[in-house]
């Protein structure tokens, strides 16, 4: 039933954050210096999102309840669904975590009428969240097989959602904003993807100074706490400048890349090209399975400015999304739908992300994320 719209994202378009005053409690809440551990929770893509997004987990109060939160570089606040809510999208047996139950769950004060600090996030796909800001023991994984407490970190206490494009049981919100979990590591962070389809394929997540920030830099411009990257080529086996460079979001929280109908009919032509004529065009452009599988290998991607590149070989790019028995583009001609260019996480699978927020750079680089683990 989610299917299609999980092929839409949660990007935020507008956060009404509705708070006049936010009295934070003084608990610690600067940045966290880790000596020698090296901060990276799991990160799957679980069989029930098909291959669609990547998951951390994260333990949520104490006693630790496991959380399994969408990566979500389009937005900043990293919220879970709080039980018992006023209206659940289903967790499907995940577990739930109950602030009632956690001896850490603290809310701050707001000038408001019952003192609660409330917000509501309307995503891009029209998907709604309303809560509770607060602050809980968060306990995170370490590369050494241990594990590193954070106390006092600001989430979302989602207790309504509407839309069916949830998964998991909330949203890590990797954006730029005040909110934004990736304070508390500095302003680092790095992630790496491998083939998101693959149930055995290994993906990472690194907060803070043991990010992998290396690999081919391209200067980020942050408007509206989204990462918004100069795209000055497509790439459909060769390289096709465009007149103009265009600032694009690249977000996670996608999996489908959504383009203006100008850079979509270079695609088309260019496929056409190597392949023919497909099947259907719309939304997106889609083959018969055996003419896909039949291709030789090349590859389909983005390149930013400095050289930068998000580019994958042909044949992860396209997903079962159309009629049974095709195989289509990951790539969607975006119409009329929003006017920002998206470039979803299909095509960021076996890249390695390093974003340094200080230095406004993220460093892109093609890895094997099955050997990139310490
Ligand atoms: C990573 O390992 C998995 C499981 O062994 C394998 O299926 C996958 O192809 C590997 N990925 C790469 C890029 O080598
Ligand atoms: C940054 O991106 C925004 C959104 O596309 C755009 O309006 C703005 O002009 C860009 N700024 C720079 C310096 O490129």
């Amino acid at each position: 039933m989610s299917y299609l719209l999980l092929l839409f994202l949660p990007l935020l378009v507008n956060a009404k954050l509705k708070r006049t005053t936010l009295y934070i409690p003084l608990v610690h809440n600067g940045v966290n210096v880790f000596d020698t551990k090296v901060i990276s929770p799991p990160v799957v893509s679980p069989p029930n999102t098909q291959g669609k997004a990547v998951m951390a987990e994260i333990y949520f109060g104490s006693p630790p309840v496991k959380q399994v939160l969408h990566l979500d570089t389009g937005s900043s606040l990293t919220w879970v669904q709080c039980f018992p809510c006023s209206r659940c999208f289903d967790q499907n047996r995940l577990p739930k975590y109950w602030p009632k139950k956690s001896k850490t769950y603290r809310e701050p004060m707001c000038e408001s009428e019952d003192g609660k600090c409330r917000y509501e996030l309307i995503y891009l796909d029209k998907c709604v969240v309303k809560g509770i800001h607060a602050q809980e023991l968060v306990t995170v994984d370490t590369l050494d097989g241990g594990y590193e407490r954070l106390y006092g970190v600001r989430f979302g206490c989602t207790e309504h959602s509407e839309g069916t494009s949830f998964i998991g049981t909330g949203i890590l919100g990797l954006g730029a904003g005040m909110s934004s979990i990736i304070g508390e590591f500095d302003y680092k962070f790095s992630f790496c993807l491998g083939r998101i389809s693959d149930k055995r394929s290994n993906h990472n997540l690194i907060f803070g100074d043991g990010a992998n920030i290396q690999g081919h830099p391209t200067v980020i411009n942050i408007t509206n706490d989204h990462y918004y990257f100069s795209l000055e080529s497509i790439i459909v086996e060769r390289k096709i400048r465009l007149d103009h460079p265009v600032q694009v979001l690249v977000d996670t929280g996608s999996t489908m890349s959504y383009v203006s109908p100008g850079l979509y009919y270079n695609f088309v032509d260019e496929f056409e090209e190597i392949i023919g004529r497909p099947s259907s065009y719309r939304p997106n452009l889609c083959y018969k399975a055996e003419d896909i599988e039949q291709l030789y290998t090349f590859d389909v991607g983005f390149e930013f400015a400095g050289g930068a590149q998000l580019s994958v070989n042909v044949h992860n790019i396209f997903l079962p999304t159309g009629p049974p028995g095709d195989l289509c583009l990951a790539i969607i001609n975006n119409e009329n739908s929003f006017s920002d260019i998206i470039i979803g996480v299909t095509a960021m699978q076996g890249h390695n992300l390093g974003y340094h927020l200080r230095r406004k750079t993220v460093y892109l680089q093609k890895q094997n994320c099955n050997k990139s683990k310490l």
